[in-house]
């Protein structure tokens, strides 16, 4: 299985020659994993085995053996990677071998070590407050990725702790969920400058957000959760590119870096627009989440905002 898994990269990256590409992304992720040694392969090969939910509102959401398998399996090394859903998506070269708490846990230390002292773009650098680097388990099976910070997330250093924050930690907690047990990032880890404006927040550039998502993947790709979801149209357009619109997107499964991605409207949304109907949207698209991920799910959860 090895073998195939090593001549299914070989032929990928032959392919990728072929069409001229000369450089490979390769994240500390995947060279931390790539240096950790092969786990013994099973005699009859399913995937890694996963955790499943422990049953409890407010309950951790953690990756942990030992294990029973659940209907979004990780996926193993023996196991292809998926198939691109959109064009422009970069899965992860190879699916890793899972990797340990403590080389997960440095890797993390360095990345924030990195972000923090980035200053790739000079002008966001020069009027952060606080740069907002993530917040959440590392052994999440579910990720929140937001566009940008705001006001008080600069203040904080904290992402989604703000009116919209606050409304997206009601959203995981009405999930069963706390916010401790997923991980809430953004793709831009410094708050949007506002020249001139005394308050107020702008939509990230493309260009801003292409130079800061690799750390945003870095994230990902050591996390590797089970399950990602997309907060509102421009943190959609950064992580897909340029789509149909949420509207048409929302509720509709995606792939990115080989993960199961949910697009669903930005919690700021639902504040602007107080419609129960948009409400019902985003939380049947929680429904949909919660599905993949074996979650429980009561009467009184499937029936919320239902007349
Ligand atoms: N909106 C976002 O997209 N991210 C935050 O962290 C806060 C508000």
């Amino acid at each position: 299985m090895y073998d195939q898994l090593l001549d299914a990269a070989i032929q990928h990256l032959q392919e990728l020659k072929s069409r001229g590409v000369r450089f490979g992304e390769v994240t500390p992720a995947t060279l931390s994993a790539l240096g950790q040694p092969l786990p013994a392969a099973p005699a009859r090969g399913p995937a890694i085995p996963q955790t499943s939910m422990p049953p409890g509102a407010g309950r951790p959401l953690a990756q942990s053996p030992p294990p029973p398998a659940t209907p979004v399996e990780r996926r193993s090394v023996t196991e292809p990677a998926p198939a691109l859903s959109l064009p422009g998506e970069m899965p992860a070269a190879a699916a890793p071998a899972a990797i340990s708490p403590d080389t997960k846990a440095a890797a993390f230390t360095d990345l924030r070590q990195r972000v923090e002292a980035c200053v790739k773009c000079p002008h966001l650098a020069s009027s952060r407050r606080k740069v907002v680097f993530g917040v959440g388990s590392l052994e999440a099976e579910l990720m929140f990725i937001g566009e940008a910070p705001g006001a008080d997330e600069d203040e904080q250093g904290e992402p989604f702790v703000g009116k919209a924050g606050q409304l997206l930690t009601k959203i995981i907690q009405a999930m069963g969920l706390s916010r401790d047990a997923v991980y809430i990032a953004n793709i831009l880890k410094c708050r949007p400058d506002t020249p001139g404006q005394s308050a107020g927040n702008r939509k990230p550039t493309p260009e801003e957000m292409q130079t800061c998502i690799p750390f945003l993947h870095e994230q990902i790709d050591l996390i590797r959760p089970k399950v990602v979801v997309a907060l509102g149209a421009t943190a959609v357009e950064g992580l897909l590119g340029k789509t149909i619109g949420i509207t048409k997107l929302r509720g509709t499964w995606k792939t990115y870096r080989g993960i199961p991605l949910m697009p669903t409207y930005h919690p700021a949304y639902l504040l602007r627009n107080q419609a129960p109907s948009e409400k019902r949207r985003v939380w049947e698209d929680m429904l949909q989440v919660m599905d993949r991920l074996a979650l429980p799910i009561s009467e009184k959860q499937r029936n919320y905002f239902l007349k």
